[in-house]
């Protein structure tokens, strides 16, 4: 594909930072507070995204499995999560023993539907879930007003929305705890990577021992935990990243509007930010009963369109649910992502235009 749907964008100075730690050869530590490069990352994120601390571990997946354990998240519990999001998220809680619990989507933003969320809790309810898919920011006021209601806790899948804000806060700093992906395919890189955020003291010493094998001195084991660490290399990429985001997200807000100028007047839906909401434009992605015909004709002319997720994670044969969620259904046969990342040029999105006009215009 010569315009992936999304590349690490990666420099000189990455490369040099992991140089200088294969020279140096401190490729890891095992203390509680992590090493040298991992507490930079993190201090340099939580000053980014304005939560009072960061833990840094090696995937989003591990941060949700680290969040659930740090709330005590297990057996017998219910947790609540929409359906149409990347299959880690119901991993997460399906790797602790809980059972994912799925609900509908809003057709607007294709983030958690807050009623069909309150149809759903039960008494095994402990947790909801939300995922800020695409970047877009879920309906967390309605969200937390359930919740509390409810005495559910949350915990922000904010993997895919890393920069996003709503009321100017930050995804990931609205609930409990926010969870990160650095996958080379998200809007910064670690190579592997995920942190969390929370602004709570005695959870974040939970979480550094979680990601620890539950240690704080040694071998001190205080509760259960496992390997989650972030190697040096990857923080020592990351550290440099998240100085470039904010120039990275410029870049993607600027390629989404001309993109969004070009094409507003096609029979098709754009994406939207709602008022008082920015979102950070990992996945551009617009609906069209035409998907598949128009995807298909855009990849043939070398252009990385996409859709996430064609699949549902409770219609996968591991999680096979026999229930209805309509609008999950529709998004799934609709949405198709278009790339927007900052090496994205403007004759690239005149391409992605004229061909959606002719497919569809
Ligand atoms: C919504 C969502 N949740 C969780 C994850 C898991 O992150 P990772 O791939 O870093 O484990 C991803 C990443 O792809 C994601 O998109």
């Amino acid at each position: 594909m010569k315009i992936p749907i999304n590349i690490p964008i990666l420099g000189n100075e990455e490369i040099n930072a992991v140089k200088a730690i294969l020279r140096e050869a401190s490729l890891t530590s095992a203390a509680n507070i992590g090493g040298k490069n991992v507490q930079e990352f993190e201090k340099l994120a939580s000053s980014y995204i304005k939560s009072k601390f960061a833990i840094a571990v090696n995937s989003g997946t591990a941060a949700l499995q680290a969040a659930l354990y740090a709330l005590d998240v297990q057996i017998g519990d219910e947790v609540l999560l929409p359906s149409f999001t990347f299959v880690a998220t119901a991993n997460a809680v399906f790797s602790v023993g809980a059972k994912p619990v799925f609900v509908d989507i809003l057709k607007n933003n294709y983030t958690m539907d807050p009623l069909d969320l309150k149809k759903k809790i039960t008494k095994k309810s402990k947790a909801v879930i939300p995922v800020h898919l695409y970047g877009n920011v879920a309906y967390i006021d309605q969200i937390s007003e359930v919740a509390k209601k409810h005495g559910l806790r949350i915990i922000e899948d904010a993997a895919q929305s890393l920069g996003s804000t709503f009321k100017g806060k930050h995804t990931g700093t609205f609930s409990d705890i926010g969870c990160y992906s650095l996958y080379p395919a998200k809007v910064m890189t670690s190579g592997e990577g995920g942190l969390i955020v929370t602004n709570n003291k005695k959870l974040t010493e939970k979480l550094r021992m979680i990601r620890n094998h539950g240690m704080v001195h040694g071998y001190d084991t205080k509760i259960f935990g496992l390997n989650l660490r972030l190697p040096e290399i990857s923080a020592a990429i990351a550290k440099i990243q998240i100085k470039k985001l904010p120039k990275f997200l410029y870049k993607r807000r600027k390629n989404a509007k001309i993109l969004t100028d070009l094409i507003s007047t096609l029979d098709i839906t754009i994406p939207k930010e709602r008022k008082n909401e920015k979102v950070n434009w990992y996945l551009y992605t617009i609906a069209t009963k035409n998907r598949n015909k128009v995807m298909k004709k855009l990849n043939m002319k070398g252009i990385g369109a996409a859709a996430y997720y064609t699949i549902p994670v409770h219609k996968t044969p591991f999680y096979k649910k026999k229930i209805k969620l309509l609008n999950t259904d529709w998004a799934a046969s609709h949405v198709l992502s278009l790339p927007v990342h900052p090496g994205v040029s403007t004759q690239n999105l005149a391409l992605i235009a004229k061909t959606l006009r002719e497919e569809l215009g």
